[in-house]
């Protein structure tokens, strides 16, 4: 199965985001903790896409695609803002958090920990794409 959506870049969208993910995780299989586990790991996600790559402008749009079988579930956002390479970014480790404010916040780490997969890529045209995937055990 899969499903398509363009989104405004509207904080207010991440409630409805988070609802349409959990039906097709239930469909797909998983249970109401791993269905937490990708809802949290999508709203970070979609909060730094709406924030950090499309600065909470409105009028610009990013794009959803949710695609499952039983036990899997793939999870695409493509959006056009912002420039951004996480591959720069600082490890949230104890040092730098001690340290105050750093160039890596805790969100892409905890991404990491919740999917089974989670890659970003940049096309030529500019489009940003993370592909964040989860298995059942
Ligand atoms: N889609 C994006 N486009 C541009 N920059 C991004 C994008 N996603 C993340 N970033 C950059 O990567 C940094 C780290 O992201 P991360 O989610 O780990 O931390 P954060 O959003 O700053 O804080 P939080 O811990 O609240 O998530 C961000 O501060 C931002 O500079
Ligand atoms: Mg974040």
């Amino acid at each position: 199965m899969q499903q398509s959506y363009n989104f405004p870049a509207d904080t207010a969208v991440l409630a409805k985001i988070g609802e349409l993910v959990a039906n097709a995780g239930r469909s797909a299989g998983f249970d109401d903790i791993e269905i937490g586990d990708i809802q949290l790991a999508l709203d970070e996600v979609c909060t730094n896409t709406i924030i950090h790559g499309l600065k909470s402008d409105h009028s610009k749009k990013f794009q959803l695609v949710i695609q499952w079988n039983q036990g899997e579930i793939e999870i695409l956002i493509h959006e056009s803002g912002e420039p951004f390479d996480p591959m720069d970014l600082d490890d949230p480790n104890l040092e730098n958090l001690l340290e105050g404010p750093s160039a890596g916040g805790l969100g892409l780490y905890f991404l990491r920990e919740l999917m089974d997969e989670a890659d970003f890529r940049i096309g030529r045209d500019g489009v940003k794409t993370w592909r964040i995937v989860k298995r059942k055990a």
